[in-house]
């Protein structure tokens, strides 16, 4: 538990701390509920600093003594940590602590997950390791003993020694407390090898739980793909002797970047054809290169505080996709990236979660590991390259790597370096770290004589930490298409600087057509009245031909919500051509058939001034679900047929493609059929694609409780598939009973609601069912609620993550932000509230 009144932390108060670190040297005294961890650390006084506090960080510690230069001392001791008098010159400081990874139930420190020891000290864990300085921009190297039973004792860097019941690890790299990792336990390692580009041996390591060794070789080849990446693209070098992966049960995240030593969330790398979907491999696949990108952005080149976080997640993020654009198709990445931002990151900038992708406050940095500051940081890096070219981007990224190797830096160093090595002011640009908020850009169009004018408004909503924005540099790619579809100008970038800008294009013997934001160039959101059924027809923009079936289907949505109209037959027409036309991806086609989600949905709603009825647009979604069956009915068990792979199964681009397109036609098979094939699908499925796709349309269906039954009888012992199992029942359940699968799952006896993938695959699924953690009796506001009270004293850090699934509640209904509120102020008042969640819940009531 925490202190009751929690300090805000600002970006201007940085401050460096008084003291350098040496190095470090750590014994770990493993056991379960009393591990010993002694320390002896060289500081010396920071020259660069004024503030020569000694103030080390710890808590949850037992200090069992301390020492200054080998003389005992007793320090002052708060639940942050201590102070002590302590010398003007070197000095070496000793402690031991005791702690108890077993009773570790927040997952942050060191911890107990299925039988084995494990960390998580990004951002603030390490302090409940040992006393120390825990800031970014205190680096060291380390020195680490662990003595344990355990057959594997792991940490960073290069193994030094080892024998029974003990191992050595120095990591050469100097590097902050926050990429310290320590694994104990009994593990298997699933070997591998890799050569450097300079012709450095690398040996490379995933350690799995006995049981799950045939779930690595996927995670091994991508991790030798990215390695590979890495040195074409970015000319990025592996520097250590030994690369290794663990796989925990157990975890608040996706994976971390530990120096040598990436820790993982089993789902994030474990994989294996029989119980991962082609959507789980492609997830794993960029999970690993964005750990290991990190290598080099983000631990080579660290952050001075945690404001900078998107320095290098941001970066990184963008990294990882190129990466998987590279691997597999660069087109459907694109796609599933926006979807995938119009889904959080709009939602975050709409709400009272607003904030900058570089903050300037925070109470919890927990907090602010938000698609925010990963997905849209990742696009701004994405709208610099577009702005000064994709040679320029990679000089001025080799003179980051060159300037700041080994440092702890800011935004403003990054920035420095484009604009050093290409001449460029980039101080407006610098607005896309400090303003929060989705810029909205308007377009207007006219033709005159031969010249075709583009005028552009750009407009950012205010938010609480953004009340007056300013206008953002905005890089529009665009092209203009002739009225037979042909290409009248190839794709450009126009700059955007002001409030309001024209463009001109002169020569044009007839009215072009615009494609606007080619590739989504910008995080923005367009307001134009496009031709989007000539654009899906012919854009060749493949973004944008997607995004005209998205803006008519959406219109045609809204308009079904607000006056009852049916499906818009242009719509359908255009996108019948589209999934029909074989010269065309079908992993694209597939996406062409999405709708947007029904949140996104209530946000235009909310947005243009209307209160969203949650059953309405469930409703209104489902008519255009039986409207595409019926348009495509006579392509639907052909294409279904076309689309079925009959080689043995590959994860890649080319095979699970022709599953995402054949099993979108099955969704629609199954409305007309009552279940049929998806059950004939089921029966012969060799693959989780296969199985957990025809599972999903038959629940529902007759057939499906049966099928429910089977498929936990078959996967009963495989963590991972039951969590697709608790999920896909509430995510498909009717919005009616939506809370109440929801609650008939939390009483099965395989729902651990301590493990953050079971508790998020349960009450997650809620949270992300529209209509049904909507409903009217507020019965999902309910059950979330007091899932999220019980967990919070459990794990403060996944409690404070879902409260995130409230945080839209201003845009519906008085009866029902009532309810909503009502669930807000019970957390709210929760006695010995975590500091996580006391500030999500803060911040969301606002
Ligand atoms: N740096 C990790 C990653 O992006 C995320 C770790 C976040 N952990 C946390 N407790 N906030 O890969
Ligand atoms: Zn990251």
């Amino acid at each position: 538990m925490r202190d009751a009144a929690p300090q805000t932390i600002y970006l201007k108060d940085y401050t460096p701390f008084g003291f350098t670190v040496e190095e470090v040297h750590l014994t770990f005294d493993l056991a379960p509920s009393a591990t010993r961890v002694t320390s002896r650390i060289k500081f010396a006084p920071n020259p660069d600093a004024t503030d020569k506090t000694f103030f080390l960080h710890g808590e949850e510690l037992t200090l069992r003594w301390a020492k200054i230069d080998g003389e005992t001392v007793e320090p002052t001791i708060t639940a942050e940590g201590l102070t002590c008098n302590v010398p003007n010159i070197p000095f070496v400081w000793e402690s031991e602590v005791q702690i108890d990874p077993a009773g570790n139930t927040a997952l942050e420190g060191l911890y107990r997950s299925s039988g084995m020891y494990c960390t998580q000290c990004e951002a603030e864990g390490f302090r409940k390791i040992t006393y120390y300085p825990d800031r970014p921009d205190v680096m060291s190297t380390f020195t680490v003993r662990i003595n344990g039973p355990e057959p594997v004792l792991l940490s960073n860097g290069n193994p030094v020694a080892s024998g029974k019941g003990w191992a050595e690890w120095h990591d050469p790299w100097p590097k902050p407390a926050y990429l310290f990792a320590l694994v104990a336990g009994e593990l298997i390692a699933h070997p591998g090898k890799f050569t450097t580009m300079n012709g450095r041996k690398v040996e490379l390591n995933l350690y799995v739980r006995p049981g799950d060794e045939h779930k690595c070789a996927f995670g091994m080849q991508a991790l030798k793909d990215s390695m590979v990446w890495d040195e074409k693209v970015y000319g990025r070098e592996y520097d250590l002797d030994i690369f290794n992966i663990v796989a925990v049960d157990d975890f608040n995240m996706g994976a971390m970047e530990n120096k040598g030593l990436n820790v993982f969330n089993s789902s994030a790398v474990l994989a294996s054809p029989e119980t991962s979907t082609d959507q789980n491999f492609e997830r794993i696949e960029a999970i690993i290169a964005h750990e290991y990108f990190h290598n080099w952005t983000g631990n080579r080149i660290t952050c001075r505080d945690w404001f900078q976080l998107c320095l290098k997640e941001g970066l990184t993020v963008y990294r990882d996709s190129q990466f998987t654009s590279d691997m597999r198709s660069a087109p459907v990445k694109r796609i599933s990236d926006v979807i995938d931002l119009r889904g959080r990151q709009f939602t975050e900038d709409q709400g009272p979660l607003a904030h900058p992708v570089r903050p300037e406050s925070f109470q919890e940095i927990n907090n602010f590991y938000t698609a925010t500051v990963y997905e849209k940081g990742a696009e701004v890096i994405g709208m610099l390259r577009t702005l000064v070219g994709a040679d320029a981007y990679s000089k001025a990224v080799d003179l980051y790597f060159d300037r700041h190797d080994g440092q702890a830096c800011t935004i403003e160093d990054w920035i420095q370096v484009f604009e050093d090595s290409t001449g460029r002011d980039l101080g407006q640009f610098k607005r896309w770290y400090s303003q929060a908020g989705t810029p909205h850009l308007k377009v207007t169009e006219s033709y005159e004589g031969d010249t075709y004018t583009l005028t552009f408004a750009q407009h950012t909503p205010p938010s609480a930490t953004t009340p007056d924005p300013k206008p953002q540099v905005i890089p529009v790619a665009m092209g203009l298409l002739a009225a037979d579809g042909s290409e009248a100008m190839g794709t450009q970038v126009l700059e955007i600087t002001k409030d309001t800008q024209s463009f001109s294009f002169p020569g044009q013997p007839a009215r072009p057509v615009p494609s606007i934001l080619r590739g989504f160039s910008a995080p923005v959101v367009l307001d134009h009245s496009a031709d989007h059924a000539f654009l899906l027809a012919h854009d060749t923009d493949p973004f944008n031909r997607w995004e005209s079936a998205r803006a008519l289907a959406k219109g045609s949505l809204m308009a079904t919500i607000r006056q009852g109209k049916a499906p818009d037959s242009a719509y359908l027409e255009g996108l019948t051509k589209v999934v029909a036309d074989d010269s065309l991806d079908p992993a694209y086609r597939a996406l062409m058939i999405g709708l947007p989600a029904q949140s996104e949905l209530a946000a235009s709603l909310h947005a243009e001034g209307d209160v969203p009825d949650p059953d309405a647009i469930h409703l209104a979604v489902d008519a255009m679900r039986e409207a595409q069956a019926e348009a495509l009915q006579d392509m639907l068990h052909p294409l279904y047929d076309a689309h079925q792979v009959t080689q043995d199964y590959v994860p890649d681009a080319a095979q699970s493609g022709k599953r995402a397109l054949g099993n979108a036609m099955l969704a629609l098979i199954t409305r007309r059929d009552g279940g049929a094939v998806a059950q004939a699908q089921y029966d012969t499925a060799t693959n989780m694609t296969q199985q957990l796709a025809a599972l999903g349309f038959l629940i529902g269906a007759e057939q499906g409780d049966a099928a429910l039954g089977a498929f936990e009888a078959q996967w009963k012992d495989d963590r991972l598939v039951m969590d697709k199992w608790f999920g896909l029942q509430v995510m498909k359940a009717k919005p009616d009973d939506a809370a109440d699968t929801a609650t008939a799952l939390t009483r099965h006896h395989d729902f651990n609601w301590k493990n953050p993938n079971r508790f998020r695959a349960t009450l997650g699924a809620l949270a992300m069912h529209h209509a049904g953690f909507h409903a009217k009796d507020g019965s999902g506001y309910a059950l979330l609620a007091d899932w999220l009270i019980k967990l919070d004293p459990v794990n403060p850090q996944t409690t404070a993550r879902m409260c995130s699934a409230f945080q839209t509640w201003r845009r519906y209904d008085a009866i029902r932000q009532t309810l909503i509120k009502a669930q807000l102020e019970r957390i709210a008042s929760t006695p010995g509230l975590s500091r996580d969640t006391a500030e999500m819940i803060g911040r969301i009531r606002e």
